[in-house]
């Protein structure tokens, strides 16, 4: 039985005095890709400032066999546990190459940034041709890709990935959740937020649904592809 990489039981977080998430309990294996799906304002991204604990929350929250609940956001992107933000949040005016390597800004060693360079480039071949090219000035499935590849430069053990395929062309995001399947083949586990529960799905091993800031439903990914009210709330069939 593979091991627990991400716990989180009786977890609480929100804005000032509201609770946007209340009582979660969620679970990421080692070498999973778990897909957290639900609609507009749900909570999932809430969920992943939580976990990176740029979000106060509340309640057990373990990694890698370790409590987070006192780590500063820093500690925590050191320990592995990464984002890849929504919105992508790039620095526009820099390159592709100098954002890739802001992902490795609190790591040590040039050898291991350059090895990470080369698995990002090698993933991405796009960002290779364009390293040199200001990141603003690139489409959104490129801009997506790199700041895929930025957070991968920072060597994560779970990849924290909200909602990568909002207002990409279907062939780019099957692009992305390919390479998403590679990333896991090679050994980092992968937390996939979306609205686009079909896209989710389809990748993942596991789902959590999240409504209102609870999750209503989880189960193997084929489960919940096949659940009728999810195939009516979610897939219009
Ligand atoms: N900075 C904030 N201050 C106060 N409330 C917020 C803030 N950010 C989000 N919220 C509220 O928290 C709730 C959950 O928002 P969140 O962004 O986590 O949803 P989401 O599931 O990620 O939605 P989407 O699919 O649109 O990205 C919403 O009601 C939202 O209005
Ligand atoms: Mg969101």
């Amino acid at each position: 039985m593979s091991n627990v990489l991400l716990q989180l039981n009786n977890w609480y977080a929100g804005y000032g005095d509201v609770d946007v998430l209340n009582n979660l309990h969620f679970t990421v294996k080692e070498g999973e890709i778990v897909a957290l799906v639900g609609s507009n304002g749900a909570g999932k991204t809430t969920l992943l400032r939580s976990l990176s604990r740029t979000l106060k929350g509340r309640g057990d929250i373990t990694f890698a066999g370790r409590s987070l609940y006192d780590e500063t956001p820093e500690k925590v992107f050191e320990s592995g546990l990464v984002q890849v933000p929504e919105g992508r949040l790039l620095f526009d005016q820099m390159s592709v190459h100098e954002n890739l390597l802001m992902g490795a800004y609190r790591r040590q060693g040039k050898a291991a940034i350059d090895a990470s360079l080369e698995r990002v480039y090698g993933l991405f071949p796009k960002l290779y041709e364009r390293r040199q090219q200001r990141s603003g000035s690139m489409s959104g499935g490129e801009q997506q890709m790199c700041a895929m590849g930025r957070a991968l430069m920072a060597n994560p053990k779970l990849l924290l990935v909200d909602e990568m395929s909002l207002g990409l062309a279907p062939v780019i995001v099957d692009q992305l959740l390919e390479i998403l399947s590679t990333i896991r083949n090679e050994g980092i586990t992968v937390l996939l937020v979306e609205q686009d529960i079909y896209a989710a799905l389809e990748i993942a091993d596991r789902g959590y649904v999240m409504v209102t800031g609870a999750i209503t439903q989880s189960g193997s990914a084929d489960e919940l592809r096949n659940d009728p009210h999810i195939r009516e709330a979610y897939l219009g069939l």
